[in-house]
Parts: structure tokens; C-alpha cells; sequence
């Protein structure tokens, strides 16, 4: 059997100044140290990501930034390319969050090549996927993941697949207090994951799926016990440190 190690990243979206993310992690560092059989990471904005590398060295938490764009360099205005990710020693990135889809115009197709270039550069993806309510009122949650995730991955070789993560997060219940019951949550990632391994099977085994969407440390436990999830994408409650090393902690 395949041994997935859990990932809870922290998706702190437009939060913190670089003065408000070192004394956030002062006070996590020290309560994450112990935890064992799980990987952290913070994804601060892009402003705060030097000094995060630096204050987490030889810690065990990864810094990932929330976006990049898929070319090497141009004339992209307000855009971070890979190589200035891996400049910094940023780990990882997240891709495809919702709020990059519904407010900054973010497509399938430009995250079709996002992945493969963060994978290219080194850096870890999250690849974000969900439905809206109105999608899964009117039956069409399969239909939606389906395309997410076939477009996102469509560019990668099959061997390159376990590499990317995907967070399965149902846009209704982002930053709304309304978790997916455990047994959608475990559905949808079961779905994906059956995604993969129609490309394949191996792969599918090894790739590790997490749930978001007001994830809090009083319901992190049911999650991360779910079968096919694999960790979690942490908005809001992983802007404090207590709230966010009790969801770390929440793995068992
Ligand atoms: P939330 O956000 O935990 O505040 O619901 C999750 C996310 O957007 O990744």
C-alpha cells in the first residue's frame, strides 16, 4: 500500500505585512516542531515570501507562493515567473485557487501550463478544483471536476502526475463556515483520484488530493481521516498560529 504523507498548507490569500507574517511564525514554529508524519507549508503573498524562507530555514515548513505566471519572463505587468520563485527557494505554488478563477480571470488553459512549469522549475503545485453551489445543486459537480482536472494535468506526462497535489475545494464552502459533509469531501476526492488513474494507475496511488474550505481545528480531524484525502488547504484559519498548528496536529 501506498503511504501518502499528509500536506496542510496554509493559504493566507491578501493577509499579513511582512512585520505581521514573522511574528505568525515566531509563534507556530515552536508548536510544529514535534509533529511528525506530515508536511506544513505557508503561502504568504508574494511580499512576505523572502523573509518566510528565511525565517523557516531549517524548520520544517515549506513556503509556497499563491500564483505565478506560466512564462519564463515578458511583458506581463504585476506577474512573478518561476525563476523568481526559485530565487527566493520557494518550494511550492498553489494554482488555480478559486478566487485567482472568479476575480483575476485565471483559465484552464493558462493553468494547463502552469503546472508543467512549476513542475519544470522545481516547485511543488497545488492545483485548486471545485464546484459551486449551483453546480452541485443542478448535479454537474463530477462534470466540473472532471474538466479542471483533466485540463490542469493535460500537458504532463504520466509520470509527472503524483508531483502535482490537488486541492479539492468546493467553492461553496470557502470562507463561508460551511464544510463539505465528510462523505462529499471523500467523494469528490475519490473522484479525482479515479481521474488520475484513468491516466495512471500508479500514479493516482501516490498523488496526495486535499480538501478546503473553512477546514477550522474543530473538523480537520474527520477530514484528514478520510481515505482518499491527503491533507488540506487552510484559508482562514490558518492566519492564526494556534488554529493553524492544531489543524497540523490534527493529522494523526
Ligand atoms: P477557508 O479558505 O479555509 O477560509 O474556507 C480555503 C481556501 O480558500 O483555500
Amino acid at each position: 500500500m501506498t503511504v501518502r504523507t499528509p500536506l496542510i498548507a496554509g493559504n493566507w490569500k491578501m493577509h499579513k505585512t511582512v512585520a505581521e507574517a514573522e511574528d505568525f511564525i515566531q509563534a507556530l514554529l515552536p508548536r510544529v516542531s514535534t509533529a511528525d508524519g506530515v508536511d506544513v507549508a505557508i503561502c504568504p503573498p508574494f511580499t512576505a515570501l523572502a523573509a518566510m524562507v528565511d525565517s523557516t530555514r531549517g524548520s520544517r515548513v515549506q513556503v509556497f507562493a499563491q500564483n505565478m505566471h506560466q512564462s519564463a519572463s515578458g511583458a506581463f505587468t504585476g506577474e512573478v515567473s518561476s525563476a523568481m520563485l526559485n530565487e527566493l527557494d520557494v518550494q511550492g505554488v498553489v494554482l488555480g485557487h478559486s478566487e485567482r478563477r472568479e476575480y483575476f480571470g485565471e483559465t484552464d488553459r493558462a493553468l494547463a501550463l502552469k503546472v508543467p512549469a512549476a513542475l519544470e522549475a522545481g516547485l511543488a503545485p497545488i492545483l485548486c478544483v471545485g464546484e459551486t453551489e449551483a453546480e452541485r445543486e443542478a448535479g454537474d459537480t463530477e462534470r466540473k471536476l472532471r474538466h479542471q482536472v483533466q485540463e490542469g494535468l493535460a500537458k504532463l506526462a504520466p509520470g509527472q502526475l503524483a508531483a502535482v497535489a490537488i486541492a479539492y475545494e468546493p467553492i461553496w464552502a470557502i470562507g463561508t463556515g460551511k464544510v463539505a459533509q465528510p462523505e462529499q469531501a471523500q467523494e469528490a476526492a475519490a473522484f479525482i483520484r479515479a481521474l488520475i488513474a484513468g491516466r495512471d494507475g500508479e500514479q493516482a496511488q501516490q498523488a496526495r488530493i486535499l480538501y478546503g474550505g473553512s477546514v477550522k481545528p474543530e473538523n480537520a480531524r474527520e477530514l484528514l481521516e478520510l481515505p482518499d484525502v491527503d491533507g488540506a488547504l487552510v484559508g482562514g484559519a490558518s492566519l492564526d498560529a494556534q488554529d493553524f498548528a492544531a489543524i497540523v496536529g490534527a493529522v494523526s
